[in-house]
């Protein structure tokens, strides 16, 4: 092996750990990215599901100037009014009963402190998680992510037990479940797994499952909730109610914020200094998380997802599109041919589009302000790109 120089020149400060997509973004408007070399690239990426109202939405701009100039930071030591009505605003947008909130910063974080709930409040050391789930890369998150070890876990070992099941059968899901699983963690409809619909027969069986033996149940939806199935999260899509929900990404639009939504079974036994956070809960956040909401609601966003993803399941099987899987604005075109090379062929059109863990799904995760007539774009340029 090479050695490597230490005072040879660097190309880049920054450590080489993601793959780069040819477009420097110099800034954004709407679902549009322009590049620094002057092109217009219309955005079905988002930012990895996170700009959900979209670049620049000025109701995110005027929250995000207001809180900064009112308060930008305290500690969750001091009360404050903005932290309270952003709870209750997410409990309220949610409606599924969970009326407790935790603010952290990531969705990783907000599973790692899932899990080490479940753990407490049962006082049992397994868990249970999908095969081709992602969680994040923490050490608790990592660990119930599919394949991680394999791939870049990097900690010498997991820190509790976990059993992958398989992602499409309930009645081996519900074997696999038992009187030591502290928690099942899920992603409903799965992410990085290639926009993959776990759908409500193995959400329910999971729920079912749980109840008989005890388990808590947590939704990871981290990506694929916040408005992006079309309904507030895919617990409501599928009228399933677990016993906690993980928020990020949508949540901030591009602020880091996540959340830990928690049922009274999970809240009621809390103490003080059970969990912490120096930034979770953080006044710019939450008026940030409040403010996405609002404007979630006040805007018709669920509706035009709803009506949108319908457009797109009608004009987008076209090309090297065989098929579409997923829910609102979390879809997974089958293609034909591998799916980067058709995310190569959009780019190459001023498209951006995802590829996922499936390499014949390439991924759609856009803004909930994307209108028909960029579907249009996208289906008119599929057509262009042989199958
Ligand atoms: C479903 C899901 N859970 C958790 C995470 C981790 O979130 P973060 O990168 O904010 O830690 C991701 C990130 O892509 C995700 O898609």
């Amino acid at each position: 092996m090479a050695a490597t120089n230490p005072t040879a020149a660097h190309t880049t400060h920054l450590a080489k750990v993601f793959a780069q997509y040819p477009i420097q973004v110099a800034h954004g408007e709407g679902v549009w990215l322009h590049a620094r070399d002057g092109r217009k690239v219309l955005d079905f990426y988002g930012g990895h599901a996170v700009a959900g109202l979209g670049y620049g939405h000025p109701r995110w701009l005027a929250a995000l100037d207001r809180q900064a100039r009112q308060m930008a930071f305290q500690t969750n030591a001091l009360p404050m009014v903005i932290r309270e009505r952003a709870a209750a605003r997410l409990t309220k947008f949610a409606g599924l009963g969970l009326d407790t909130v935790f603010w952290i910063n990531s969705g990783a974080e907000a599973n790692e402190n899932a899990l080490k709930l479940a753990f407490k409040i049962t006082g049992r050391s397994k868990v249970v998680a999908l095969e081709h789930g992602f969680h994040g890369r923490t050490a608790g998150a990592g660990a119930v992510t599919w394949g991680a070890l394999e791939k870049w876990y990097g900690f010498p070992r997991r820190p509790f037990d976990v059993t992958f099941i398989a992602r499409d059968n309930p009645a081996a899901a519900e074997r696999s479940i038992d009187r030591e699983t502290a928690a099942v963690i899920v992603e409903p409809i799965q992410g990085v797994g290639g926009a993959f619909d776990v759908g409500k027969p193995m959400l329910e069986a999971l729920r079912r499952r749980c109840d008989e033996v005890g388990a808590l149940l947590i939704f990871d939806e981290v990506q694929c909730g916040v408005g992006r199935t079309g309904s507030p999260f895919a617990a409501n899509y599928y009228n399933v109610a677990p016993d906690m929900i993980t928020a990020a990404k949508a949540l901030g639009n591009g602020f880091p914020v996540s959340a830990l939504l928690l049922s009274r079974r999970v809240s009621n036994p809390l103490k003080v200094d059970d969990l912490g956070t120096t930034f979770g809960g953080g006044p710019m956040a939450c008026a940030i998380a409040e403010a996405v909401i609002d404007t979630i609601e006040s805007e018709s966003l669920l509706a035009n997802v709803r009506q949108v993803s319908a457009y797109i399941r009608s004009s987008c099987i076209i090309g090297p599109v065989t098929g579409i899987q997923g829910a609102g604005f979390l879809l997974g075109l089958k293609t034909s041919r591998p799916a980067k090379e058709v995310q190569a062929a959009l780019i190459a059109k001023n498209i951006l589009t995802g590829t996922s863990g499936d390499p014949h799904i390439l991924r759609l995760l856009p803004a909930y302000i994307l209108n028909e007539g960029h579907v249009d774009i996208l289906s008119d340029a599929l057509a262009k790109i042989s199958a």
